[in-house]
C-alpha cells in the first residue's frame, strides 16, 4: 500500500478546493436560501426525509452537499481530510447563515475525531470511497458512527465507470456482422482498463486538470483505489449492516469521458450519448445498523 497516500492526497485535495469553490456555483447558494446541490436533487427520491436526524456527511468536500442537507433539515458534521476543503465548507455555511460543524479528519480516524459520537445517519459518496485503501476498513468505520436503527447512505462512483477509459475502436469488430450497433473504426467506445477489483497497490495519478475543468495550480499527484460492487457489498455485510437497498444508475454528475458523455440540464447529470445502457456510472446504496 502507498504509505504516504493520506498526505499526498489531502496535498492535492488542498489544492483542488478553491478551484471547485469558484466553479461549483457558490453564490447560488447564499442567493437563494432555499438551493440545493443537484447531488443531493438527485438523490432525495432514495434518501427520503432526513429532517431532524443526526448525520454526519463523511468525505464533505467544500461543503454544498452538506449545506443542502442541512436545508432539508438534517442536523449536518461534516468529515474532510482536506483542511483548505474544511475551511470553503466553513466559510460556505456562515456565509449562509447555516449551524454545521466540521471536523477535519481522515475517514479511518472520524470516530475518534468525533469523540465516538454516533449517527441516525451517514452520508457520503460521488467520488468518496476511490481514495480510501480498504473498503472492508471503511464499512467498519461507518458502523462505528452509526447508532443503532441508524444507516449508511452512498451514492458513488460505479467501479465499471472507474475501471473504464474513453478509447477510439481502430477495427471492425467480427461481431459487428451480427450486431451492428457494435462500435466501429473511428468511434469513441468505453474500455475496461483498470483494475475493477480493489488492489493492495493505489493508482498513482499527475493531473494538472481537476475535473471542474480548471488546472491544478499545484499537487497534481493522487493515489485511488477501486472497490468492486461485490466487495463492496460484502464489506457492508461483514460490519455487521443489513443491507436495504442497491441501485445501478446510468448517470453521473460529473463528465468523465469528455465527448462520450451528453448533458442532461433537468438533472445535473451526464450519461453516455450512445447506449448509455452499456454503463453502471453510479449505484445508490442504503444498509441499515440494527
Ligand atoms: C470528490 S470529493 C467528494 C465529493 C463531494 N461529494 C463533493 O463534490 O462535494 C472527495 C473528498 O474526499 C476527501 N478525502 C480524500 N481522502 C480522504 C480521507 N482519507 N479521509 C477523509 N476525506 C478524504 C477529499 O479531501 C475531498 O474533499
Amino acid at each position: 500500500m502507498n504509505d504516504d497516500y493520506l498526505a499526498i492526497n489531502a496535498a492535492n485535495w488542498d489544492s483542488r478546493a478553491p478551484l471547485h469553490a469558484r466553479a461549483y456555483g457558490i453564490e447560488r447558494y447564499l442567493a437563494d436560501p432555499a438551493a440545493l446541490s443537484d447531488v443531493v436533487r438527485f438523490d432525495r427520491a432514495l434518501l427520503g426525509d432526513v429532517a431532524g436526524l443526526d448525520t454526519v456527511h463523511l468525505q464533505c468536500h467544500i461543503g454544498t452537499d452538506t449545506l443542502s442537507l442541512h436545508r432539508l433539515g438534517a442536523r449536518m458534521t461534516g468529515v474532510d481530510l482536506s483542511g483548505a476543503s474544511i475551511d470553503h465548507a466553513r466559510q460556505l455555511a456562515a456565509d449562509a447563515g447555516a449551524d454545521i460543524t466540521y471536523v477535519q479528519s481522515d475517514v479511518y480516524s472520524a470516530p475518534q475525531a468525533l469523540d465516538h459520537r454516533t449517527y441516525d445517519l451517514v452520508y457520503t459518496g460521488i467520488g468518496a470511497i476511490c481514495w480510501l485503501p480498504s473498503i472492508e476498513r471503511w464499512a467498519r468505520t461507518v458502523a462505528e458512527l452509526l447508532r443503532p436503527g441508524g444507516r449508511l447512505f452512498i451514492r458513488d462512483m460505479h467501479p465499471v465507470l472507474n475501471a473504464s477509459l474513453a478509447m477510439t475502436v481502430a477495427d471492425d469488430h467480427p461481431d459487428r456482422a451480427q450486431q451492428s450497433w457494435i462500435s466501429g473504426p473511428g468511434d469513441v467506445t468505453i474500455a475496461l482498463e483498470m483494475p475493477y477489483w480493489e488492489q493492495p497497490q493505489g493508482m498513482e495519478w499527475n493531473d494538472e486538470v481537476t475535473y471542474t475543468g480548471d488546472e491544478i495550480v499545484s499537487s497534481p499527484l493522487s493515489v485511488e483505489w477501486n472497490h468492486s460492487l461485490g466487495e463492496i457489498v460484502m464489506a457492508v455485510l461483514g460490519a455487521g449492516l443489513r443491507l436495504t437497498t442497491l441501485v445501478e444508475h446510468d448517470s453521473v454528475p460529473f463528465q468523465p469521458f469528455l465527448g462520450a458523455m451528453t448533458y442532461d440540464p433537468e438533472t445535473g447529470e451526464y450519461r453516455l450519448a450512445v447506449r448509455p445502457e452499456r454503463l453502471p456510472a453510479t449505484f445508490t446504496l442504503m444498509a441499515v445498523k440494527d
